[in-house]
């Protein structure tokens, strides 16, 4: 009884330790709905089931929007190459960092993130939250993060309107409490908060 008390034990502990991150799986990057018919169904969406999406789709979504398409470079340009984008994704009350080498969201922190993303009418029916944070020192200046960040989120929307999802990209979030929730340094700023839902 002891033993099995302590074996439920410890698959409990690992379980609240290691089950943390989450493994995507490999995403599919083939197939896919016809580039102009995307782009005729490009629209912003504000209104979701409060559904959440499956691994797969989460994974073909993150690697749409930011993942690598080659050895060291991306599905979106950036100025320089500097990539210094890095994606955060919230769902329900944790959020994960991108990880798109070993396609891994890993998780940055839990808690509560609804007041910081702001326009809980929208955020609340979402499956995710994405949140891009530029990293000033590595970017070649601030308006280059800007219009790199602006490539990721079109890939977002691109991706939504092919899968039927929504998407909506957000200025109006908490610019003082998001940056400080995630805890970034003054080297880091969010440039958009973009939640993708499935569609009512
Ligand atoms: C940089 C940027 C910031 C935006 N911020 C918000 C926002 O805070 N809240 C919101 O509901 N929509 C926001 N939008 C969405 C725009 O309102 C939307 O794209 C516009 O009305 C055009 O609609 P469409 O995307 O369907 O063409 C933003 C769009 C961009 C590009």
């Amino acid at each position: 009884m002891k033993k099995f008390a302590f074996a439920a034990f410890l698959v409990c502990f690992s379980v609240s330790l290691f089950a943390q991150d989450i493994k995507l799986p490999t995403p599919i990057k083939t197939g896919g709905a016809p580039l102009m018919d995307v782009l005729s169904k490009r629209k912003t969406e504000r209104e979701y089931t409060g559904a959440e999406l499956d691994k797969q789709t989460l994974s073909n979504l993150l690697w749409a929007a930011y993942g690598f398409n080659r050895e060291d470079k991306r599905t979106v340009p950036s100025s320089q190459n500097r990539q210094e984008i890095d994606v955060y994704v919230v769902i329900k009350n944790a959020m994960y960092f991108y990880d798109a080498k070993t396609n891994l969201l890993k998780l940055h922190k839990k808690g509560d993130f609804s007041e910081a993303l702001g326009q809980p009418h929208i955020t609340s029916k979402a499956a995710l939250s994405i949140v891009y944070v530029a990293n000033l020192d590595k970017a070649s200046n601030r308006q280059a993060a800007y219009t790199d960040t602006g490539y990721i989120s079109q890939n977002v929307y691109l991706f939504a309107a092919a899968n039927k999802l929504g998407t909506v990209a957000r200025g109006s979030f908490n610019r003082e409490l998001l940056p400080k929730m995630i805890g970034l340094t003054d080297k880091q700023e969010v440039t958009l908060v973009q939640p993708v839902g499935v569609l009512k």
